[in-house]
């Protein structure tokens, strides 16, 4: 991989901030942009504008065919049976909150919803509401000091009662990949359905959703180099036939009447109203240019990052690293002890550097650790071991002037 030459596909890069050269390493908040996602961006609306699946004119039909390109390059790289399969939603959070709501009448009380201790807000909140409507109860796969699951804890958890399992396949807060083949195929021997937040993980390694057999996998364009405001989820037909469309209105119809409404086939009867048709066809280009430098060159450059990162930063004495499994994602998230995060976080930024502290909407990690929040450095494929550098120099600087 020739970092130098991708990193000019990237204009944000070659800013200053505070007078000094951006160094990024907030990529699981929100990953930056290539130059042609951008572009795919601009040539949409100067060219083809205009609204899908409506009408039977020229430019809705050229951006009708553009979206839709899309969901079937999903369908292509992850590997789904069929492109039908693939429903665009806000992104992965607004995936999650999908099925939630769709769960709902095929859940009833005492039925049991197992998540784990790993999960971001937005795979505990919306099943949380889920219980409270139906009176279902949640159960929590607890975790260890190294931020692992307890495979053990699961199994005991599991029974005929279990309805659904919704784990994420990569920890934000903590880098933590997550067995989710063997969790998928436990939940399976007891006829749960299996849900995953792959928020984390499709920007990192290669994900096959029939290999994996999980009914549903979420994900977010945003955090793939690709624009905001759009996602996806995947679901198994079987599934996303049985469930009750989310949202309401134009799009996801056959026919209605004041009496009854029938809907449309799959994947509409999940997409009402007019999508963020460039958002999607942007997602398109972002999965072209992914596919170009290759997801296996990604994730091998990015473990290297972040082993430097972590041999780099045992070097500073009084510092905690908090996510210290052996299969990890590229999250370094630490303290510096007796400090708060934010104040690392605010100290840095001023040199230049863009981590992020807090709970990382994990307030649960943060409980088990007994801490505030953590600083949180992130990498992608378009950071350098020099970057690394600067963030060590600047992060020993921080502790000078906090202790
Ligand atoms: N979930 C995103 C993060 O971890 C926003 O920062």
């Amino acid at each position: 991989m020739d970092i130098l030459k991708i990193r000019n596909d990237f204009p944000i890069l070659h800013q200053k901030i505070n007078n000094r050269d951006l160094v990024y390493f907030d990529n699981a908040a929100t990953s930056q942009k290539p130059k042609e996602v951008i572009d795919a961006i601009d040539t949409y609306y100067k060219t083809i504008n205009s609204n899908v699946h409506r009408g039977v004119h020229t430019l809705s039909q050229l951006a009708t065919d553009a979206y839709e390109k899309t969901r079937n390059k999903l369908q292509q790289y992850f590997n789904a049976k069929h492109a039908y399969e693939i429903i665009f939603t806000r992104g992965t959070t607004e995936s999650i909150n999908l099925l939630a709501s769709s769960f709902t009448p095929l859940i009833n009380k005492g039925d049991e919803i197992i998540i784990s201790a790993l999960e971001h807000h937005s795979n505990i909140v919306p099943w949380q509401m889920l219980c409270e409507r139906t009176g279902a109860i949640l159960k929590v796969i607890s975790m260890n000091k190294k931020g692992e699951l307890q495979m053990d804890a699961y199994k005991k958890l599991l029974s005929v009662n279990t309805k659904i399992v919704s784990v994420n396949h990569v920890s934000n807060a903590l880098g933590t990949i997550n067995p989710i083949k063997e969790i998928i195929d436990l939940a399976h021997q007891y006829n749960a359905v299996t849900i995953i937040d792959g928020a984390q993980a499709t920007p990192h390694m290669q994900v096959n959703f029939q290999e994996l057999d999980c009914d549903f996998y979420c994900a977010s364009a945003h955090k793939m180099y690709g624009p905001t405001g759009i996602g996806f989820l995947y679901g198994k037909e079987k599934w996303l036939h049985k469930l009750p469309p989310f949202h309401g209105g134009g799009e996801m119809i056959k026919e209605v009447t004041f009496e009854k409404t029938t809907y449309a086939d799959l994947p509409f009867k999940f997409e009402a109203g007019t999508p963020n048709i460039e958002a999607g066809i942007a997602f398109g280009t972002a999965l072209d240019y992914i596919q170009n430098i290759g997801i296996k060159n990604i994730a091998e450059y990015e473990n290297e990052l972040l082993k430097y990162a972590t041999d780099r930063i045992q070097e500073i004495d009084n510092l905690t690293i908090y996510g210290t499994s052996e299969k990890k994602a590229s999250v370094l998230s630490f303290n510096l002890n007796g400090i708060h995060p934010f104040d690392v976080g605010s100290i840095i930024d001023k040199l230049g550097i863009a981590v992020r502290t807090g709970h990382h909407c994990t307030q649960p990690i943060m409980q088990f650790y007994n801490i505030p929040g953590t600083v949180r450095a992130s990498f992608a494929f378009y950071n350098t071991k020099e970057e690394i550098d600067r963030f060590i120099e600047a992060v020993k600087r921080a502790q000078q002037m906090l202790s």
